[in-house]
């Protein structure tokens, strides 16, 4: 089993720059299907989930070429509307390929995606809006049959909660609907308008309607394109995280500045400065962090539930104690066990965790129960006394590409082992 293994106590400088964003390259692979020709996508990231998605896009049918961080998808020949199990469970995003397929072939055939490492998935949300749409669709045993037999029809539908992948998957379906579609209550993740933005270059009419309302005119035929997916704001705020913990002084390049704001009050409350312009940032450490008050994590443009782990991971060598609530998921706190392996003072009651910031982490072997989680313990590494095991990649492999080569550009001592 690969492991990474960090001794901490390294100040990072340097300059980082940041990959695409997984949670745009899923919607906008899935959306791909749409559009009858090719789809060249710039910045993809080489993650495991990426290829997850490209593994489904194969099983359709479609044609498919790499060439570093560039997509050239072919869908012209989609041969079927069926999704194996194996392949839907190897990614619980792949929800969303059910507008696409929906979209594109009127039918989908695939397996609810269950749980996950994070708690239960519903997908109660999806469906309703799916149904709304006018699909019909049938469940047993874990599997959808889902089919429009009169075709997507344009409706007005209100999301009981923000949520992301349904968002993505109402737009994607109501993209080929007859007539118009409101979505109401729609998520606002960045993620959303590049989704959107990919879809209108190929010919779709969505547009934006004040902070959380969404348009769709349904369009018969999608084209090709040629497009660059934005970059990843939560590995931004990552590298920024592994900054501040370790007294350090980073760049951060290539991603847009804005999508961070929701985190940059959370830097400046412990003390960090931070100087940016639209597509960089440098931030600059204090000695030792200041952290305090709540962080509550909310839809955007709140905190980010995938930054809470790793800011975290910052409040436990804080001065000071910070309170963490986690409103978005059930189960989002499996990082906690191990960083009190580490010798982190963090409590947790229900969905409320209690950091009291400890003068020093110390380095042992911790296991990656999830992707932000695991990342977070990377984060923890990188400022503890000695040598910190971190085992189960794969969840950190799933979101974060070149993570040690990068890091250790930055001065950590960080290596990946296979034993
Ligand atoms: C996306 C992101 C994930 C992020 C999350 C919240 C991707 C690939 N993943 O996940 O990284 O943590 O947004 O920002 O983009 N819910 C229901 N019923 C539903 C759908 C959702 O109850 O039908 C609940 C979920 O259980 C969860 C909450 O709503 O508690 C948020 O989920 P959602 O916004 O849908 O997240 P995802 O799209 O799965």
């Amino acid at each position: 089993m690969e492991k990474l293994i960090v001794y901490g106590g390294n100040k990072l400088s340097g300059t980082v720059s940041v990959q695409g964003s997984k949670n745009s390259t899923l919607p906008i692979v899935a959306g791909a299907i749409l559009c009858k020709g090719e789809v060249v996508l710039h910045n993809c990231p080489r993650l495991t989930d990426v290829d997850a998605a490209v593994n489904i896009l194969k099983s359709l049918g479609c044609k498919i070429k790499r060439e570093n961080n560039t997509l050239i998808i072919d869908s012209t020949d989609i041969t079927t509307s069926v999704i194996d199990e194996n392949l839907m469970r190897e990614m619980r995003s792949s929800i969303v390929f059910l507008g696409a397929l929906l979209a594109r072939t009127g039918k989908a055939h695939l397996s609810t995606p269950g749980g996950c490492e994070i708690g239960l998935r519903p997908i109660d949300l999806h469906l309703k809006a799916m149904r709304e749409l006018g699909v019909e669709i049938n469940e047993e045993n874990g599997n959808l049959h889902c089919v429009a037999k009169n075709g997507i029809k344009g409706a007005e539908i209100t999301l009981a909660f923000p949520s992301v992948g349904a968002t993505e998957n109402v737009i994607l379906a109501a993209t080929a609907a007859r007539g118009r579609t409101t979505l109401i209550n729609a998520a606002r993740e960045p993620e959303i308008k590049n989704l959107a933005d990919f879809l209108n270059l190929c010919g779709a009419k969505i547009y934006f309607a004040g902070e959380s309302t969404i348009i769709i005119d349904g369009v018969n035929n999608l084209h090709g394109c040629e497009f660059n997916i934005i970059s990843d704001r939560i590995v931004a705020s990552t590298y920024m995280a592994a900054a501040a913990i370790t007294g350090g002084e980073v760049e951060i390049t290539d991603f847009p500045v804005r999508d961070i704001l929701p985190v940059c009050n959370f830097f400046n409350s412990g003390g960090c400065r931070i100087n940016s312009d639209e597509t960089s940032l440098r931030i600059k450490a204090p000695e030792r962090l200041r952290l305090s008050g709540t962080v509550r994590t909310m839809p955007f443009p709140g905190f980010p539930t995938d930054f809470q782990a790793p800011a975290m991971a910052m409040a436990t060598v804080s001065d000071l104690t910070t309170i963490f609530i986690e409103t978005i998921f059930e189960s989002r706190y499996k990082h906690v066990p191990q960083l009190k392996r580490m010798g982190a003072d963090i409590r947790v009651e229900g969905t409320v965790a209690v950091v009291q910031g400890v003068k020093k982490l110390s380095g042992t072997t911790v296991y990656a129960e999830d992707l932000r989680g695991g990342i977070a313990l990377v984060i923890a590494a990188l400022a503890a006394e000695g040598k910190t095991e971190i085992i189960n990649l794969k969840h950190i492999d799933r979101g974060y590409e070149n993570i040690e080569d990068n890091l250790r550009r930055l001065g950590a001592e960080i290596k990946r082992e296979d034993n």
